[in-house]
């Protein structure tokens, strides 16, 4: 009598346990993502001011260039690698020495992007980025991934989050943006029923996906949506393609930044 009521109860809270999760993973986060693995994205970086970046250069992240104020020294940021969980012991933490903003974002409001000079090389791998003009990966899933907000209005996450959205072409996204999209530099990505999406903290960092040999490229930025996951919006990125001739410009062959 005793056990079966106890397996009862063990049943209930398994069964809440459950549809907590199941509801979770039809929400998914990043917002409505799962927890990433330990050393599946390892060039992934977590940036003091709260927002993503990638490692893209020996000592060189790209992240988003409202994500910093300007081009310059002295920029007080540090880049956290190597681990999911912020909280968690490991990792490397590395002081930024440099930023570069890119210099048509404050007139224009696209091309969102700025590169940020790390004092050391961290151990971490590089992760490649898409060719100047080069748009084969602009289709299918694309994987996204930060500790931002795993709510529209909710707190930074403890834990990088992944997520994947599919590809929106730009007069798709026009619909729902209109004027305020530039196809040219920014492109889209997430569900017309919403739900899953990058949201605030997310910024910065990279929406990646893999080649025909496997390996990951950065083909997006986190820049901006309608609220987070919002039916009717989608998220929109910096094209990295559209931009990345200048990026590589601006990366010396000593990984670093070209002042
Ligand atoms: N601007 C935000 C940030 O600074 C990112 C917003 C992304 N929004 C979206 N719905 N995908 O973190």
């Amino acid at each position: 009598m005793r056990k079966s009521r106890i397996l009862l109860l063990a049943a209930l809270l398994l069964s809440l346990v459950v549809t907590g999760t199941a509801q979770a993973s039809a929400r998914p986060l990043v917002v409505g993502g799962g927890n990433a693995g330990q050393g599946q994205f390892p060039w992934m970086v977590r940036l003091s001011m709260g927002c993503g970046g990638a490692l893209v250069a020996a000592k060189v992240v790209l992240t988003a260039a409202h994500c910093v104020d300007r081009t310059g020294g002295d920029t007080g940021i540090t880049a956290t690698l190597g681990k999911v969980d912020l909280r968690g012991s490991g990792g490397e933490s590395v002081k930024s020495t440099y930023v570069y903003r890119s210099p048509e974002y404050a007139s224009t409001g696209a091309r969102d992007w700025a590169l940020i000079e790390l004092a050391t090389a961290p151990s971490a791998p590089q992760l490649a980025f898409a060719a100047p003009g080069d748009t084969s990966l602009n289709s299918g899933n694309l994987t996204i991934m930060g500790w931002g907000s795993t709510t529209e209005g909710g707190g930074q996450s403890r834990y990088l989050k992944y997520a994947t959205v599919p590809f929106v072409p730009d007069a798709t996204c026009q619909k729902a943006y209109g004027e305020d999209l530039h196809p040219a530099y920014e492109l889209c990505a997430g569900y017309a029923e919403g739900g899953v999406d990058t949201c605030q903290g997310d910024s910065g960092g990279p929406m990646v996906k893999q080649d025909a040999a496997g390996r990951w490229v950065e083909v997006g930025i986190v820049s901006w949506g309608q609220g987070c996951a919002e039916k009717g919006y989608y998220g929109v990125y910096g094209e990295v393609q559209s931009f990345s001739g200048d990026i590589s410009d601006r990366i010396g062959s000593g990984g670093t930044i070209v002042r």
